[in-house]
C-alpha cells in the first residue's frame, strides 16, 4: 500500500523526497496523467514531473500529449493554454489561484478598446495573459520567440504588443522596428531586478557570463554595460529560461549571473554541474509559482482538483493565435 504525504512525514518528520515522488508518480499513472512543470518550480516538482521547461515548450508539448490529463505544475495562464491545446483533455493545476502579475495588467475589456483606436494594427500578446486576450490576439509569442513573431508581420502593419513593456522594448530594440506600441504591463519579480544590482553584481564577478530574461527591468543596462565595454558582447545573453537552459550546456564560463526567477537555477545547475549559476537578485521569487507545493501537487493527483475550465468559444478564439504561433517553429532564443 503506498503511503501519503501525511503519513511519511508524521513517521519521519521530515519531507521524505523519495517517498513522496514514487506516490506522485504512481497517482500519475493511475490517472493517465503527464506532469508538466515549468522552470521556476521548487526542485522537487522539476525532478518529479514527465517534462520541464519553457512556456512555449511545455504549450508544444501539452498540443501533443497522449495522456488523458494534463497535470499543470505552473501559472494559471500557463494552464489555460494547455487547456486551449488539448480542449478534449482534462487539465488539472495543484491551486488554481496560482495567477500572474504580469497577466493582470491587461484584460479583454482594456485590449478591446485599445484595438478600437488602432483599427488595422496586428495585435501580438505574450502568452503571459488570460485566455480572453488570447481571444482578441492576432498571433502569441513566448520570450523564446517573441522577436521572430514580430519580425514574420509585414513591416508596414503597426503592431499592437501586449502586456510586457520591457520585453516589447526589447523586440523593439532587436528589429528597429517604429510601428510598434507595446502596453506598459510588468512583472513584479523581473521588473524588480532592476540596472543598479545588476552593474553592482557585474562589478564584484567581472569574469561572470550573463543571463539575463527580456521581461527583466535591467535588460536595457545590461546592453548599455555591452556597449560601454564593461561586459565583452560574447559574454551578455537575453534568453528565454529554455533558452537559458540550453546556453548552460555548452558554456565555457565558470560562472553565470542569472537575471530571472530563482526556480531556474535547478535546472541549469542540473544541465551542467561543473558551472556555478548565480542568481543576479536572491529575491527574485515568484510567489504564484511557489503557490504550487509538493503537498498541493499530491492533492491534485489524489482528488482531481483544480480543474482548469475556458468557455469553448473564447478556447476556439484564443487558440488560432496560439497556434500561429506554434506554427511558427521553436526557436530556441530570443534573437540577441
Ligand atoms: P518563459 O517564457 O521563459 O518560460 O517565461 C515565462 C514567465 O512567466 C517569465 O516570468
Ligand atoms: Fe508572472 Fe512574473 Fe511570475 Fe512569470 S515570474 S509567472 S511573469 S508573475
Amino acid at each position: 500500500m503506498s503511503r501519503s504525504l501525511d503519513d511519511v512525514t508524521a513517521v519521519q518528520g521530515a519531507f521524505d523526497v523519495a517517498a513522496w515522488a514514487d506516490e506522485v508518480r504512481a497517482l500519475a499513472a493511475q490517472r493517465d496523467a503527464v506532469i508538466l512543470a515549468h522552470n521556476y518550480q521548487v526542485p522537487e516538482i522539476q525532478d518529479v514531473a514527465h517534462h520541464v521547461g519553457d512556456s512555449l515548450a511545455l504549450s508544444r508539448i501539452a498540443a501533443k500529449a497522449d495522456a488523458s490529463t494534463i497535470v499543470f505544475c505552473g501559472v494559471h495562464f500557463m494552464a489555460e493554454t494547455a487547456k486551449i491545446l488539448a480542449y478534449d483533455k482534462t487539465v488539472l493545476i495543484p491551486d488554481e489561484k496560482a495567477g500572474c502579475s504580469l497577466a493582470e495588467t491587461i484584460n479583454g475589456e482594456q485590449l478591446r478598446a485599445w484595438k478600437a483606436q488602432h483599427p488595422g494594427a496586428v495585435v501580438v500578446s505574450y502568452v503571459n495573459t488570460t485566455a480572453e486576450v488570447k481571444a482578441e490576439t492576432d498571433i502569441c509569442c513566448t520570450s523564446s520567440n517573441a522577436v521572430d513573431v514580430v519580425a514574420s508581420i509585414p513591416a508596414d502593419r503597426e503592431i499592437l504588443f501586449c502586456p510586457d513593456q520591457f520585453l516589447g522594448a526589447h523586440v523593439q530594440r532587436t528589429l528597429a522596428r517604429d510601428n510598434m506600441h507595446i502596453w506598459m504591463g510588468e512583472c513584479h519579480v523581473h521588473a524588480g531586478i532592476n540596472g543598479a544590482e545588476l552593474r553592482r553584481r557585474v562589478m564584484e564577478e567581472p569574469e561572470a557570463d550573463l543571463y539575463i530574461h527580456p521581461e527583466c527591468g535591467c535588460a536595457t543596462s545590461a546592453l548599455y554595460l555591452v556597449e560601454s565595454g564593461v561586459v565583452p558582447k560574447e559574454r551578455a545573453h537575453i534568453l528565454s529560461t529554455g533558452g537559458m537552459g540550453e546556453a548552460a550546456l555548452t558554456t565555457k564560463a565558470k560562472k553565470v549571473l542569472i537575471a530571472t526567477e530563482t526556480g531556474i537555477i535547478h535546472q541549469l545547475q542540473k544541465s551542467n554541474p561543473l558551472v556555478i549559476f548565480e542568481p543576479i537578485n536572491r529575491a527574485a521569487v515568484c510567489k504564484y509559482m511557489k503557490m504550487i507545493t509538493p503537498e498541493k501537487l499530491l492533492a491534485c493527483l489524489k482528488n482531481g482538483r483544480d480543474e482548469v475550465t475556458v468557455p469553448a468559444d473564447i478556447a476556439d478564439r484564443a487558440r488560432r493565435s496560439v497556434e500561429a504561433m506554434i506554427a511558427l517553429g521553436t526557436p530556441s532564443k530570443t534573437g540577441e
